[in-house]
């Protein structure tokens, strides 16, 4: 069975790959695989010649009230599903590993990392921005991989890759949902099935901001009140935050022009969920 090698092997094996020529692609994950992480997994593979998956429950991005101790790890079952995939290599670090005793740096990307997730779970981003530079300079990959479904995560490394002028394409996949719709997140294995149909309000809501938009309205106040009413359907579902911004700033809008991201996050239980959509008109 495939298994998970160590940070100075990971760095040698890549090098090797390179200095052969090799393209070579990085999903960084936190584990607790689904579809989700595997279509990250299989864009990599149609673009890259190496393909480079990290697992890593990254302590730093979570806050003292979040599920770091009880986050989902399975790492026999991840191997097994990546070595399905033909992944080339895994590299499922120790906390210590990634964080020397006494390690005190840390990257943010300020005016960004205090937005929508941000702004109810502080210094989560930095923890994000952290690790990831750590992972990119370990790996050192030409293009890394990463899901829609955390689109603010997207702007954030994007502008941490053009501000550190790092060498590493960023590759952005589509949100991968369960057939009625559910955003595919390793979090849904915490939802009991009552939940996990209240969970969908999320989706249902930016839904009906996109109907909404789809007949005309540009306000994005309006937009957002036609959705958290029907977050307001369910009492049991608190709604954190629901907005409209510019994808790559992360800047809240007034008025929809051209593209819009529409994210938003609600507690489920003791879940908490995240989904988006980017507005568009058909036709
Ligand atoms: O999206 C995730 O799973 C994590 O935030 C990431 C990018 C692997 C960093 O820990």
């Amino acid at each position: 069975m495939m298994t998970s090698i160590r940070l100075e092997q990971t760095r040698s094996a890549s090098r090797l790959a390179r200095h052969a020529g090799k393209r070579i692609g990085l999903v960084p994950t936190m584990g607790a695989l689904h579809e989700g992480h595997l279509s990250l997994v299989r864009a990599a593979r149609d673009r890259c010649d190496l393909v480079a998956v990290s697992i890593f429950v990254n302590p730093t991005q979570f806050g003292p009230n979040d599920d770091f101790a009880r986050y989902p790890r399975n790492l026999d079952r991840d191997c097994q599903l990546l070595e399905q995939e033909g992944v080339d290599l895994v590299f499922a670090p120790s906390v210590t590993e990634m964080y020397p005793p006494g390690a005190i740096t840390f990257v943010t990307v300020e005016g960004m990392s205090e937005k929508l997730c941000g702004h109810s779970r502080p210094g989560h981003f930095r923890g994000v921005t952290t690790v990831v530079t750590k992972l990119f300079h370990i790996v050192e990959p030409d293009l890394a991989f990463f899901g829609q479904k955390d689109a603010a995560q997207v702007a954030i490394i994007g502008r941490l890759v053009r501000d550190l002028q790092m060498a590493v394409e960023i590759v952005v996949c589509p949100i991968v949902r369960d057939p009625d719709g559910l955003a595919m997140s390793s979090r849904n294995a915490y939802l009991h099935p009552r939940q996990r149909k209240r969970a969908l309000l999320l989706f249902r809501a930016l839904d009906r901001v996109q109907q909404v938009f789809a007949q005309g309205e540009t306000h994005a106040g309006k937009l957002i009140e036609a959705g958290k009413q029907v977050i307001a359907e369910e009492p049991s579902v608190q709604l954190d935050y629901l907005e409209i911004v510019n994808p790559e700033t992360l800047d809240t809008l007034e008025i929809v022009s051209s593209s819009a991201l529409v994210a938003g996050a609600v507690v489920v239980g003791t879940t908490r969920l995240i989904d988006n959509i980017v507005l568009a008109r058909s036709g």
